[in-house]
């Protein structure tokens, strides 16, 4: 249902799991003597580089995953984040990481980030794999970003085009043919 495109890739297989390696020290050290920290991945992007990130984090963890949806099937934001799928557990008090794959016009983050810090937790950080700052409309940044990345429609390692492409063990670009 989509104009046929190919995938060139951008950021290997590779390059990310070191750049975890990085992350996850980083994180381990911000949050060292936690007696657990509940990473919160938001679905559906996250899911790859959350179970990547927790297997290199030496640390108590609880994992919680947090539904939401601004691009639908579209490749343009909405600006209307919504819902779909609320935390399981509770984060009032708790050492929080919150896990996303791409910050874009931000409104994702941001409205995710004021939904969690309403619960008050103890402290709150917020890692993306990716960022477009080119991209932003809203004042929001990760504590943690993995990669600057231009404009480009970037797909795989949890992200999607259409909800297709999200298998790929890589980031790569849209290109439509
Ligand atoms: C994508 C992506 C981020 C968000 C970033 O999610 O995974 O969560 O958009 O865009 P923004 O900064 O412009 O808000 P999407 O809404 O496509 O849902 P998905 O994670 O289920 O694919
Ligand atoms: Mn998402
Ligand atoms: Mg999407």
């Amino acid at each position: 249902p989509t104009r046929p495109y190919v995938i060139d890739e951008m950021i290997s297989a590779k390059t990310i799991a070191a750049r975890i390696e990085d992350l996850a020290r980083e994180i381990h050290d911000a949050f060292e003597g936690t007696d657990k920290l509940v990473v919160v991945g938001l679905l559906r992007g996250s899911f790859v580089f959350i179970a990547d990130l927790v297997r290199e984090l030496d640390l108590p963890v609880e994992v919680d995953f947090l539904e939401a949806s601004s691009y639908g099937d579209g490749t343009e934001s909405s600006r209307e984040v919504k819902i779909m799928k609320d935390l399981r557990g509770q984060i009032g008090g708790r050492d929080v990481l919150l896990v996303e794959d791409i910050v874009d016009t931000g409104f994702t983050l941001k409205h995710v980030v004021g939904l969690l810090k309403a619960r008050k937790p103890a402290h709150m950080k917020t890692i993306a794999l990716l960022n477009k700052q080119s991209r932003r409309e809203v004042d929001i940044n990760a504590d943690w970003v993995g990669f600057e990345i231009p404009d480009e429609f970037v797909v795989g390692y949890g992200i999607d085009f259409a909800q297709r492409n999200r298998n790929l063990p890589y980031i790569g670009k849209v290109r439509f043919t």
